[in-house]
């Protein structure tokens, strides 16, 4: 089978990242890059000199059977509507788009052009998120109760998103994923201490029609560098901390129980103590999971995992909690944004 020519648009600190394992790929070739920064377009030029790398969208779309879209947010929809219009199978990175209206017009050029369109909701493919999902759907951690996640650093500060647009693609498309399911409602507070308008700390709530609910705390004013989601069932709780160099997926046999007899309300529920499992969990690095996942998308092997629908959801999340945020916390109905 010919190697798949892919291209990378937007070259910067992510981006960067994508050209890397593409050009680690036996079955892809990095055949464009496209940036409009000179000095990056000059070092990676000299780091990968059979890349054609330009500062054209156009001359990059000409060349390649696949194109990843990783500029700033705000261009997403700009360019991967370029890219999804020439026909080619596209990966648009995190956030899908800024707003709702934007992310469904994307969503549905893909659709008419029956073009592949994928969201950069990377951590879908971390082997450790798809032990849990396995682990919930096959009910190893019982009814789930309610889950919540961790992502808290100091900096980077950006000055075009908060916080929530910034960190909440992962841990929203996560908690979606895990759970099969859209939230409701979702309120949403936060504070801007840094810069005006731009909130460096915010605590999304989501509550689902299942009765699950979900919390997230974004952060990248704080002094720990926390990348953690606590998942609580009724018969086990799971705690992945990809924080940790290994065994980063960790599943207590804890709960409370209620025994079928009993007494006294004291013995009504009881506290179960039990082991502390360390699954071995394969260490695939997400991105290159994510990529090999794309290249069989492009040669229409397989549909999609986070595709563009996931993106839109993820989106009218973010939406819904953005409104919150201005509310002062009020609980904002997710179908309606
Ligand atoms: N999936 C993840 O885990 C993850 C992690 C970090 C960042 N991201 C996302 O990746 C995107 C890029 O983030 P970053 O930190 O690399 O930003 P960045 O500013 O470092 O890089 C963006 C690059 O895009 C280039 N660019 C801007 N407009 C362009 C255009 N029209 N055509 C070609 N190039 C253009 C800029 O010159 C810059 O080099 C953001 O959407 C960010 O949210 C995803």
């Amino acid at each position: 089978m010919s190697r798949l020519k892919c291209g990378v648009i937007g070259a910067g600190a992510w981006g960067k990242n994508h050209v890397r394992t593409i050009a680690g790929m036996a079955e892809v070739e990095l055949t464009a890059i496209c940036d409009m920064n000179p000095a990056i377009r000059e070092k990676l030029g000299k780091q990968y000199p059979a890349a054609f790398v330009t500062d054209s969208v156009d001359e990059v779309l000409r060349r390649v059977d696949a194109v990843i879209v990783a500029t700033p947010a705000r261009t997403h929809v700009e360019v991967g509507m370029r890219a999804v219009e020439a026909g080619i199978p596209t990966l648009v990175e995190k956030p899908f788009a800024l707003t709702v209206q934007d992310a469904e017009r994307l969503a549905e050029l893909a659709e008419r052009r029956g073009v592949p369109l994928l969201v950069g909701h990377l951590l879908e493919y971390h082997p450790v998120i798809e032990r849990l999902k396995a682990m919930i759907e096959d009910e190893t951690l019982g009814q789930i109760y309610y889950l919540y996640a961790q992502r808290v650093n100091l900096g980077q500060v950006r000055p075009d998103e908060n916080a929530l647009w910034s960190f909440g693609p992962h841990d929203v498309s996560v908690a979606l994923f895990l759970l099969g399911e859209a939230p409701v409602t979702v309120s949403a507070q936060g504070h801007s201490y840094l810069q005006k308008g731009i909130e460096d700390i915010v605590f999304l709530n989501m509550t689902f029609a299942s009765g699950v609910m979900a919390h997230v705390q974004m952060s990248w004013l704080d002094p720990h560098k926390e990348r953690r989601l606590t998942v609580v069932g009724s018969r086990q709780m799971a705690v992945f901390d990809d924080m940790a160099s290994r065994e980063k997926l960790r599943i207590y046999d804890k709960g409370i129980d209620r025994p079928p007899e009993y007494r006294s309300y004291g013995e009504s529920l009881a506290i179960r103590e039990g082991d502390i499992f360390i699954p071995r969990v394969a260490n695939t690095e997400p991105l290159s999971a994510q990529m090999q996942h794309f290249v069989r998308v492009a040669r229409k092997e397989i549909q999609p995992r986070a595709d563009a629908k996931d993106g839109v959801r993820t989106v009218r999340v973010l939406e819904a909690a953005s409104r919150s945020l201005r509310q002062g916390g009020a609980p904002i109905s997710v179908e309606g944004v």
